[in-house]
């Protein structure tokens, strides 16, 4: 069997949002994927569903822990019998939705760790894979995509500490596309501009918001927009794009 490219998704969670529907998608149009996130269990149980597609648990989104999963990755598929990674996805964050003044020291340092230290590591041991790449047949060396919020372009009464890494997320993202898509790696944006339809959110929510595609989005639509930005050629890349449900009012 041939080597299938792979694609590492960060921040999976307890897989029941678009980490874990991004996985399927990629996996589907033949991608092996790493899973990372803290829920060890929940990771498992994902992999198990999946055709080539492994586990790798992280104690926290430290700096350290980035750079060690990556090491895990290398160990599962050496780089030596071909194994190329050309997808990723960056999806985790730390988000505290507090007033300002209620916001602790250790919160703001937690936000800072997460939604921007981890992501520099993470985006590091990517582009330093990516440039290892030959160009594949619609000339790129690879994708990189980070998953955005309303809270990047938009901060609001309680979103200092979200919007602040968000935003430092975003100004992350497009430095990378402009210094790298010279070398033909692609890096992408997408704001998320709504609420998912993950676990968490199903419970906050009632049956008839779960049930209406029209004001959430689904986690499946999101992940396939995820595919096409890998799937776009050279010649036509999309930095940013932002995805809403039909009735958004906000
Ligand atoms: C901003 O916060 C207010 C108060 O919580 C909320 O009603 C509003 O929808 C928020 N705006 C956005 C764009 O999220
Ligand atoms: C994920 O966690 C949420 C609670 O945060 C829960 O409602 C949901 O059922 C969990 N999903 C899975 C697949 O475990």
């Amino acid at each position: 069997m041939g080597n299938k490219p792979i694609f590492i998704v960060a921040g999976v969670g307890n897989a029941s949002g678009t980490g874990a529907a991004a996985a399927k998608v990629f996996a589907q149009a033949g991608y092996r994927t790493a899973l990372i996130a803290r829920d060890a269990t929940a990771l498992e149980k994902l992999a198990s569903q999946l055709t080539d597609a492994h586990a790798f648990p992280i104690k926290d989104y430290s700096v350290q822990s980035i750079h060690d999963v990556f090491a895990a990755i290398r160990k599962q598929w050496p780089e030596d019998q071909g194994h190329e990674i050309r997808a990723a996805l960056w999806n985790t964050g730390a988000a505290v939705w507090k007033p300002f003044l209620e916001i602790t020291d250790e919160e703001v340092k937690e936000g800072l760790d997460i939604n921007i230290a981890a992501a520099f590591a993470f985006s590091r041991n990517i582009i330093l894979e990516f440039k290892k790449n030959s160009l594949n047949e619609i000339g790129k060396r690879g994708t990189l995509i980070f998953t955005g919020a309303t809270a990047s372009i938009r901060g609001n009464v309680t979103t200092s500490s979200f919007a602040a890494g968000k935003f430092g997320l975003r100004a992350l993202s497009q430095s990378l596309a402009k210094e790298f898509g010279k070398q033909n790696i692609h890096v992408a944006h997408a704001i998320i501009d709504g609420v998912i339809l993950t676990g968490r959110q199903r419970d906050r929510h009632d049956e008839d918001w779960a049930k209406n595609a029209d004001v959430r989005l689904d986690p499946e639509s999101i992940a396939k927009s995820y595919l096409f930005l890998a799937n776009q050629d050279r010649s036509a890349l999309t930095w940013e794009l932002d995805l809403r449900p039909a009735h958004e009012k906000w």
